[in-house]
């Protein structure tokens, strides 16, 4: 498989074209940014570790029957992956009040909520991914209302085989964001799942392990995502 053309460049990942016109090639950046890249930093093997933990939970979901946009690990910083028209909602999962959830509606961080939580955002840097609801999605034809059953459908399929598996090594699955996208006629989960785009505690003492160590200025942002692997890994 050939590295193709370079395509695209996000916060923390590079997207190349393959010989595959199916497939796109995704390189996991160390970069590490918050509050739309107004904070930045690069934290060394941060990328190696995202594309090991986002393979192994898209392989854990395809093996449930989660269609993804995975196909293979190629090397230590890549993925090959099918390609996807991304579609501009981001997807938030929420089983524990954090992050802006607790700032926005005053319910303090680590409140377990009664129901799982769904929000919807618009994709858009530049405008600091606002909170969108059905009707923006549908007025701004951003998805069709059979896409959006499906994609919502998906991400409960996803929180619910993800978190017995994470509680399971000792991990509290607090919130975490999907994106989704077209190939072909299917939607498939793309981006990544990864400490950047989870909220991961410890089990018994709810230490972060995950990029809000960063967004917080906590330290230790790369041995927290090292930790959780270790736990993934040693079947823990
Ligand atoms: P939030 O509480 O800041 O809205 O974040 C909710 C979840 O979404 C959390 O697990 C982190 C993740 N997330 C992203 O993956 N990308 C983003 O740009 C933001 C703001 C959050
Ligand atoms: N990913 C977003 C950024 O880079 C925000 C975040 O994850 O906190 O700004």
């Amino acid at each position: 498989m050939k590295k193709g053309e370079f395509l695209y460049e996000g916060k923390a990942k590079k997207i190349y074209r393959t010989d595959d016109p199916g497939l796109y090639l995704v390189e996991f950046k160390d970069d590490a940014t918050a509050f739309d890249g107004v904070k930045k930093d690069k934290l060394a093997d941060k990328g190696i570790l995202n594309n090991r933990l986002s393979a192994i939970f898209f392989e854990l979901l395809e093996e449930k029957g989660v269609e993804t946009h995975y196909e293979k690990t190629i090397s230590e910083r890549e993925m090959l992956v099918k390609s996807l028209e991304i579609i501009p909602v981001e997807v938030i999962v929420r089983n524990i009040a954090a992050g802006s959830l607790s700032k926005r509606l005053g319910i303090p961080e680590g409140t377990v909520m009664k129901k799982t939580v769904l929000e919807f955002s618009l994709k858009d840097d530049e405008l600091h991914d606002p909170m969108i609801n059905h009707y923006h999605i549908y007025a701004m034809d951003l998805a069709a209302p059979e896409e959006m059953a499906e994609i919502e459908k998906a991400a409960l399929r996803v929180n619910e085989l993800l978190v017995p598996y994470l509680r399971e090594k000792g991990i509290t699955l607090v919130d975490f964001k999907l994106e989704f996208g077209r190939h072909g006629d299917k939607i498939l989960l793309g981006d990544e799942i990864s400490p950047d785009t989870c909220r991961f505690w410890d089990s018994s003492s709810q230490e972060k392990l995950d990029k809000d160590r960063f967004r917080r200025d906590m330290g230790g942002v790369v041995e927290a995502y090292r930790e959780v692997l270790r736990r993934l890994e040693g079947g823990e």
